[in-house]
């Protein structure tokens, strides 16, 4: 597997706050990426992403493939909602559009503060494959539900080896 996974040890950091009522939100959506190359930016975002998510109690995973940035967000309605909001402004990315935003009985990536998978033309066989896998003719989640890119997030995750 070539896929890159780009977490740090700091990265894996469970929430410590307590659940609205054993839930929580889950927010997906996709971008695309402006200016300078993933490998700069990802790596400050990742930065960012884990002292503040961890602050707030917010979990997820955010993959960059093919100049498209796609992202879950879980944690509480007021937290997610706000992180959404500071992220829609971020100038890194463009056509930021909402998928999903609904209540969830659980987290499905309560380790990460923010996990970032990064899929780039090495990895191009794997993305593929994993694309098939889900039924999709290309990796094209402009066409995709938001149901359809966490079933997408959640497989990559799986596959993904952890770095740790
Ligand atoms: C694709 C993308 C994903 C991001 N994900 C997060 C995130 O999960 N958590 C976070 O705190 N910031 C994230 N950021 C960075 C925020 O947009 C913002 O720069 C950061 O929260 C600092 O905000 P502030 O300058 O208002 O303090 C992301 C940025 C981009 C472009």
């Amino acid at each position: 597997m070539n896929l890159k996974s780009k977490e740090a040890p700091e990265s894996k950091a469970r929430s410590q706050k307590p659940e609205d009522g054993g839930g929580c939100v889950q927010l997906v959506y996709i971008s695309r990426a402006v200016g300078r190359e993933p490998e700069v930016e990802l790596p400050q975002i990742l930065r960012l992403a884990r002292g503040h998510n961890s602050e707030q109690g917010i979990t997820g995973l955010l993959c960059f493939a093919y100049g498209r940035y796609m992202q879950v967000l879980e944690g509480g309605a007021k937290e997610v909602n706000a992180l959404y909001l500071r992220i829609g402004a971020d100038k890194r990315h463009e056509a930021v559009r909402l998928l999903k935003f609904s209540q969830s009985p659980s987290r499905m990536f309560a380790l990460w503060s923010m996990r970032v998978i990064c899929l780039d033309e090495n990895s191009a066989a794997e993305a593929r494959a994993l694309v098939r896998f889900n039924n999709f003719g290309a990796f094209e989640p402009e066409n995709w539900t938001g149901d359809e890119c966490l079933g997408f997030l959640r497989t990559l995750a799986r596959v993904t080896p952890d770095a740790e």
